[in-house]
């Protein structure tokens, strides 16, 4: 929790699956680390509030959901083809961060 506190988000490898690690308003946030359009590392992506907007093509997710947003950011035929992320239940135990699924 440490790490994240300091740095804001933090990549890690769990079980093969690459997960982003987002801290915001002090509420920890799980999302897969790859854009689920076309595989930009989210770690660059920008946050607005609670989503995060791919670097790439500005395809926005919630991080409470994982649900794609239809912000128009993008152009409709690419929005189109934009699936939703997957995100991560955790908890916080003593400073640890656990992620369930
Ligand atoms: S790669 Fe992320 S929106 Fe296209």
């Amino acid at each position: 929790m440490d790490d994240l506190e300091k740095q804001g988000r933090l990549a890690v490898s769990v079980n093969g699956v690459e997960v982003m690690l987002v801290l915001v308003e002090e509420k920890v946030h799980a999302i897969n680390r790859y854009c689920p359009h076309a595989g930009q590392d989210l770690m660059e992506a920008r946050l607005e509030g609670t989503s995060v907007v791919c670097s790439r093509h500005e395809g926005t997710f919630s991080l409470e959901t994982g649900k794609f947003i239809d912000n128009g950011y993008v152009s409709p035929l690419l929005a189109k083809n934009i699936k939703d992320a997957m995100v991560h239940d955790i908890s916080v135990e003593d400073g640890w961060i656990f992620i369930h699924n």
